[in-house]
């Protein structure tokens, strides 16, 4: 095989069926196609992601997905040298139709396939798009995950904190379920944020209170549902002001659980790391990472603590096959040569550290 690898990646592993390619030589990666199908007309009659569902609509559509992708990319079957799938974490149903996928074709070509830890895929990708160095913080925020990772090399990562129960964007999606807002709910909260008053409502900032990273968003929910409920019952139902408000204090309390963990991470990596000035950088990614809000504070934070601030443009920040891919490429370089691709719905990027505790509705916390 020579230098210049161009891979296919297969992800399957939530809501999004994706399919992607990318030529990659070391001093130059192109992505030569990028298409995501989405489920969410599929999931937005049930508010959130329906299991079965998702793994059906995966099995039907994972084929279709690499065609459309080949054909993006101007190539044939036989250009691909190897070829990227999510094994795990993520809803087993999903992981296995993207997997028997890419055995398959694996098996036709002839070619290697390599299994990729999902969250590997969201943490390496500020070096796709940026060609980021290591080590780097990474804060992964979606609706499946909530991270904060220490990237210190490719294959290398220490989880510094992550979310004891729900993961942000499904405190997004439920809080714009109960407001009978639209699926998925971040962009919708985000859209009637923008008009509200964030001090309305005094919501709780969970676990600030705790000198670690670690986050909580399933409290903040439940009390935000409480000053809806309460409003209900004093006027009967909810205006379109008191809608924008609910939003814009859940999205102040939100982004500043985040950011301020984020904080207390980037203080670790100064003060116990001893990361230099010129050597501090923090990236950020996960479809969470959409939110102006969010994204603002944490550029602002970072700014004043001397750290650069990396944030991948939308399409790769949410999940996406050339993540997958790109992954895989830096695995091969690294020498990693594993043949055995196993479906695993729990999978730590940081196998030595403990589980976070809870479930929630998108399987087990990684
Ligand atoms: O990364 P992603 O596409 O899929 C996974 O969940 O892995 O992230 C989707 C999540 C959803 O929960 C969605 O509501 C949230 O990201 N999201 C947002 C915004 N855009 C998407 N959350 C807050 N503000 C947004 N603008
Ligand atoms: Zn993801």
């Amino acid at each position: 095989m020579t230098e210049t690898l161009t891979v296919l990646g297969v992800e399957s592993s939530c809501d999004d069926t994706a399919a992607a390619v990318i030529r990659s030589n070391p001093g130059q990666t192109d992505i030569l196609a990028n298409v995501v199908e989405g489920q969410s007309t599929l999931h937005a009659p049930f508010g959130g992601v329906v299991p079965e569902i998702a793994a059906r609509a995966h099995a039907e559509r994972a084929d279709l997905c690499v065609e459309t992708a080949l054909v993006a990319a101007n190539i044939g079957l036989e250009e691909i040298d190897l070829i990227a799938v999510t094994s795990g974490p993520g809803l087993i149903g999903g992981v296995l139709s993207g997997v028997m996928c890419a055995e398959g074709i694996a098996a036709g070509l002839s070619i290697p396939l390599m299994g990729v830890n999902h969250l590997e895929g969201h943490a390496l990708t500020p070096r796709l798009t940026d060609d980021l160095a290591t080590p780097y913080l990474l804060l992964l925020v979606s609706g499946g995950h909530c991270q904060i990772i220490e990237v210190i090399a490719p294959g290398s990562y220490r989880r510094i904190g992550g979310s004891i129960d729900d993961a942000p964007g499904e405190a997004f999606d439920k809080i714009a379920k109960h407001l009978g807002l639209g699926y998925p709910g971040g962009p919708e909260v985000e859209r009637e944020a923008a008009n509200g008053d964030p001090l309305r409502f005094k919501l709780p900032r969970p676990l600030l209170d705790r000198p670690d990273c670690d986050m909580s968003f399933s409290g903040l929910k439940t009390a935000v549902r409480r000053e809806c409920d309460k409003i209900v019952e004093t006027k009967g139902g909810l205006s379109q002001a008191d809608r924008a408000d609910i939003c814009a204090s859940f999205q102040a309390a939100a982004t500043e659980a985040m950011v301020e963990k984020t904080r207390r991470a980037m203080n670790l990596m100064i003060h116990d790391r001893g990361w230099p000035k010129g050597g501090r950088r923090l990236a950020v990614a996960g479809g969470v990472a959409a939110n102006r809000s969010i994204r603002s504070s944490l550029e602002e934070t970072a700014n004043e603590l001397g750290f650069s601030f990396t944030a991948p443009p939308l399409k790769l920040c949410t999940d996406n096959a050339a993540m997958i891919a790109w992954a895989a490429i830096e695995r091969w370089r690294l020498g990693d040569r594993n043949p055995k691709v196993m479906a695993r719905p729990r999978w730590p990027l940081d196998e030595l550290a403990p589980p976070m505790l809870g479930g929630g509705k998108k399987g087990p916390r990684a």
